[in-house]
Order: C-alpha cells, then sequence, then structure tokens
C-alpha cells in the first residue's frame, strides 16, 4: 500500500513570529531512520515495530513522542510515514478548536494514512473524547440533534496511525495516554551526537565546518538539534557576509557572541533565571509563576524551553516547595557561595 504524500490538512498550524521558515527546517531534516542521528533505543524500537507491522500490513499502532521542544518529534513522525510507504496529515491540539475539525480530519484519511497530532497534551476535552473512539475503535461516534430527540451514530473510519508529539507527557489524560500502544521518550543529544548533526546539516547546506567549530557549535546547541541548525544558519551567514568559504571556530565563536549565547549553550534569559534566583531569593526555592513574573517570560516558556536543559546540566534543581540553583549555577556566573549557603547547596 503505497500512497501519495499529500499537502497537510488545514486547520494546520500558524507559524509563529520569529520562527525559522518550515522550509529550512524541512531541508536539513533526516528522511529515513538510518540518516536519523542519535535517540539510539528509540530507533531501535521503532524499526522493530515498522518491520513488524509492514510485514503483517496492518498499521503501525498509535504512537506517542514526548520530550522537550527541538528534539525530533515532528521529524519521526515524518519518518515513520515515511518507512511505512504512506502520506501523512499534520496538526495540532490548538488548532482544533471543536470537534467537526478532527471529525472531518479523521473522516478524509485514507486507509493506513499517518496522523500526526503535534502538542497533543493540549487538546481541548471534547476533541480529545471524540479521539477515544477513533483512536480504540476506528470509528466516529457523532451526536444528531439536540435534547429529547438527539441521537447518536456511529461512522466507520478506515484504520490509521496516529501519531501524537507532547513536550507534557504528564499533563495528558490517563484515557489518551493509555491508547497508545508505544510511547517514546526523547533525550537531549550526547556532544558527539550533536557533532554529527552540525556536520550533516552542514554538508547539506554545502558549508564546511572545520572539527573545532564544529565541537564549539555542538556544545553550544543546548543538546537540542533545532538549536544546532538554527546557530548554524547564523554562523554561515555571517561567514558568507565576510566572503569567507570554511568556518573557523572564531567565526562560531563571533556569532555566538552577538546572540549572546556562550559555550554552553546558555542564552541571556538562562543566565538572568539563575542571576534573579541568587540575588533575589537566595538561590531558591522559588515558584514557576514568579521566576516568569520576574522575566516577563510565559510559564511555559519557562517550563518546556529553558528549565529542561537547566535542569538536565544541573544549574538547578526541583524541590517540592520550588526551583533552587546548585553550586554549578554560582560558578556558572562567576558569583561567591555565601558561607550560609554552602551547606545547603547541592
Ligand atoms: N537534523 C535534525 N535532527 C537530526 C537528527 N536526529 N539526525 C540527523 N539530522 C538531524
Amino acid at each position: 500500500m503505497v500512497l501519495k504524500r499529500t499537502a497537510p490538512v488545514s486547520p494546520v498550524r500558524p507559524q509563529a513570529a520569529g520562527q525559522d521558515p518550515p522550509a529550512f527546517e524541512q531541508t536539513l531534516r533526516p528522511r529515513r531512520l538510518q540518516e536519523y542521528i542519535g535517540q539510539a533505543r528509540v530507533k531501535e524500537h521503532l524499526l522493530l515495530h515498522i518491520q513488524a507491522a509492514n510485514a503483517r500490513g496492518e498499521p503501525l499502532g498509535h504512537t506517542l513522542l514526548s520530550g522537550p521542544p527541538g528534539l525530533g518529534k515532528t521529524t519521526l513522525a515524518h519518518i515513520i510515514a515515511q518507512e511505512r510507504g504512506v502520506s501523512i496529515r499534520i496538526t495540532s491540539g490548538p488548532v482544533l478548536e471543536k470537534p467537526g475539525d478532527l471529525a472531518s480530519i479523521l473522516t478524509n484519511l485514507q486507509e493506513g494514512e499517518t496522523l500526526f497530532i503535534d502538542e497533543i497534551h493540549r487538546l481541548r476535552p471534547v476533541v480529545e473524547e471524540m479521539l477515544y473512539a477513533a483512536m480504540e475503535d476506528y470509528a466516529l461516534d457523532l451526536v444528531i440533534g439536540k435534547g429529547p430527540t438527539a441521537r447518536s451514530m456511529r461512522l466507520d473510519l478506515k484504520p490509521f496511525t496516529l501519531v501524537g508529539a507532547t513536550t507534557k507527557a504528564g499533563s495528558m489524560s490517563a484515557p489518551l495516554r493509555d491508547r497508545f500502544l508505544h510511547t517514546f521518550k526523547l533525550g537531549f543529544y550526547t556532544p558527539e551526537e550533536m557533532e554529527q548533526i552540525v556536520h550533516r546539516s552542514a554538508r547539506i547546506l554545502e558549508v564546511s565546518l572545520d572539527p573545532a567549530a564544529a565541537q564549539l557549535l555542538a556544545s553550544a546547541s543546548r543538546a537540542t538539534p533545532r538549536i544546532g541548525n538554527r546557530l548554524l544558519r547564523a554562523i554561515r551567514d555571517f561567514a558568507q557576509v565576510r566572503g569567507e568559504k570554511r568556518i573557523s571556530q572564531e567565526h562560531v565563536r563571533t556569532t555566538l557572541a552577538s546572540l549572546d549565547v556562550d559555550s554552553d549553550g546558555l542564552d541571556a534569559t538562562d543566565r538572568m533565571l539563575m542571576r534573579m534566583l541568587i540575588e533575589r531569593f537566595d538561590g531558591g526555592p522559588v515558584g514557576l509563576g514568579t521566576m516568569a513574573a520576574m522575566l516577563a517570560e510565559e510559564e511555559e516558556t519557562i517550563e518546556d524551553v529553558h528549565e529542561p536543559y537547566l535542569l538536565q546540566q544541573g544549574y538547578l534543581q526541583r524541590t517540592p516547595k520550588g526551583r533552587v540553583v546548585t553550586k554549578r549555577a554560582y560558578e556558572k556566573l562567576g558569583l561567591e557561595i555565601p558561607e550560609a549557603a554552602q551547606a545547603a547547596l547541592l
């Protein structure tokens, strides 16, 4: 069964201001599992289940991908469709406003197609409930009419594979989570994997990266391919304007400095967050709402974008009372650890 790749269905995700055009990410996106660098365990399991499903001629089984932004959830959804030889339809939780929005997508799915719902934890409850029967029985339960004369009608759907992506697996409802057959958690990439990824992207963009330049770029990429690729794009522009063909470590350093990103990938907001915790709250504990207000950022941005990397790198810790900085945060900012705080710090 080979279906043609089709354009994403509407409603599609709107492009937020300041984001890269989708075309840029798409050119660098690996298309097959074999080209995909990192996430070895996820890859190994996916390959096994895809091969088994292909051999049986059955759908893969609904698959949930979770993890911080930029680690490859959308890329893997495309790869799943590609490896199954089917097309993919793309939508996201927040744009499916009414049950009818989801119903029209589901009834238009071709047999075996992949439906990708990004930010699936943000589905409205009425839309989410419609998904239950669709996932479990490939059926759509429609209520026709209102009040005492209302009738319910079941409509059969063609078998499909739902791939859901979420940055917050924990905030998904249990009934939705339980309907996924496969659940994969994507983690941050190792420095070696990041180096391979930026080398691969540089090859595709037809620029040459010195080994030391790739190493610095990898370490400034927050262990996240999307960030590595965006930095590479900026670095390429700087080099091009100066008429240089080969990208040296010095080029990377200059570009990082102009973007206010340090060699460990921390940006101005990360540093401000740690400094604020130290200078205003003696290192914490501080709640998410307070941090967001102090930084004039959305709570979600702090929780999804800044915090996971700071936690993973050991600059922050979460405690039941709130977020606290570690010794490493003081060292990073070149601040003295007050004697009173020494013993308590992690
Ligand atoms: N580009 C973005 N993510 C990638 C990955 N995991 N492997 C290869 N290239 C990528």
